[in-house]
């Protein structure tokens, strides 16, 4: 089959090309799609530059979400199939032609939601609800703050957000075009923050008159972490979604965690079990999926697609993505 693969294994874009691999077979309890388009994600550019560990027996090739339809079954899958036309959450392998993957990692694709839709959505969607609903519990009433909100996870946070009955709902980008944007999505941002030349915790504490945020979903780390701590009000939570500007803090007190009584949680979903995943599936399916339509359709939660690329310009798109100019999705069509 024709896939995108990376020369010498990892390297910078240039690295990328479309070759011939071998097709994956469904093993017992998997799937086989014909993939027909497939969403970028940070971590494609982390594993592709060699940057990302990977799970155990995951593709080497890159890409965690897709849409196509169902072209085979490994042995007991009775759920599915051929020609069902579906979407998925992947533990890599989606930047090709077929993919294998555990048959409770896919959704039937709803009929209101076209290709390039449906896979833009498994990979920002299920960690956002993953981090804001299933680890931090948000609730009806709450005041959140989202970074990077213009990022694929970030925009689906926000609006997850609001669908939950969130209070307010701060989001940072660095730009002023992102934040307007964020403003004027429908159960877009109620309050914005560039974090480049403003405090965002000063920002959260007085749109939250002087109580500040009771949920706060982080991909920023190092930089934000001091900033992050003073915004959260009592008993507030954070999930730790990546490190975008470093890992390490060098010098912080301890106090405010114990006094405020703040829960802090890191969160991965690629390393998570089959069991796992293909329980937050379901939820979400069960959950959220019906609130969801494309950015023209009138759905509560909506998926944004920055710019689509036939896969032939793989190394356009991912220069895009490292050029952070998305809001929204970048997404890839196999041709
Ligand atoms: N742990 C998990 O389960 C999990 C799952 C999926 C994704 N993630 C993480 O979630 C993040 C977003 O992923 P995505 O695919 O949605 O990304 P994306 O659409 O490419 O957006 C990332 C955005 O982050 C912002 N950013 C980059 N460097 C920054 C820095 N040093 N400080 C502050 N903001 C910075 C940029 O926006 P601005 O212009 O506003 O700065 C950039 O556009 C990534 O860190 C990714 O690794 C984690």
């Amino acid at each position: 089959m024709r896939a995108i693969l990376i020369k010498d294994g990892k390297g910078p874009i240039e690295n990328l090309y479309l070759g011939e691999t071998e097709k994956p077979g469904p093993k017992p309890g998997e799937v086989l799609v014909k993939v027909k388009v497939f969403g970028l994600n940070r971590m494609d550019v982390l594993q592709r530059e060699g940057k990302y560990p990977l799970p155990p027996g995951a593709s080497t090739i890159l890409g965690v979400e897709f849409s196509g339809h169902i072209a085979g079954l490994g042995e007991g899958v009775t759920d599915w199939k051929e020609g069902d036309e579906v979407f998925g959450l992947a533990y890599g392998g989606a930047y090709a032609e077929f993919i294998t993957l555990p048959e409770t990692n896919v959704m039937k694709k709803p009929s209101h939601l076209s290709w390039h839709e449906a896979a833009s959505i498994p990979e920002n969607f299920l960690t956002a609800f993953q981090a804001l609903v299933v680890i931090a519990e948000v609730k009806k009433g709450d005041d959140v703050l989202i970074h990077a909100g213009a990022s694929g996870v970030g925009v689906a946070a926000i609006q997850l957000a609001r669908l939950y009955g969130a209070n307010t709902v701060t989001a940072t980008a660095s730009t002023q075009d992102k934040l307007d944007w964020l403003l004027s999505i429908p159960n877009g941002a109620t309050h914005v923050v560039n974090y480049k030349t403003e405090d965002f915790a000063a920002e959260a504490k007085k749109t939250t008159g002087g109580k500040g945020v009771d949920v706060i979903i982080d991909f920023v780390g190092q930089s934000h972490w001091q900033k992050n701590i003073d915004a959260l009000a009592a008993d507030g939570r954070m999930t730790m979604l990546g490190l975008l500007s470093g890992g390490e803090v060098e010098k912080f007190s301890l106090g405010p965690l114990l006094y405020k009584r703040l829960r802090i949680q890191g969160s991965t979903l690629r390393a998570r079990s089959p069991a796992y995943q293909g329980d937050l599936v379901r939820k979400f399916r069960d959950g959220v999926l019906s609130h969801i339509t494309g950015s023209a359709g009138d759905g509560e939660v909506r998926t944004y697609i920055h710019k689509t690329y036939p896969w032939t310009e793989i190394q356009e798109a991912h220069r895009e993505m490292e050029a952070n100019k998305n809001s929204g999705k970048i997404i890839a069509e196999v041709v």
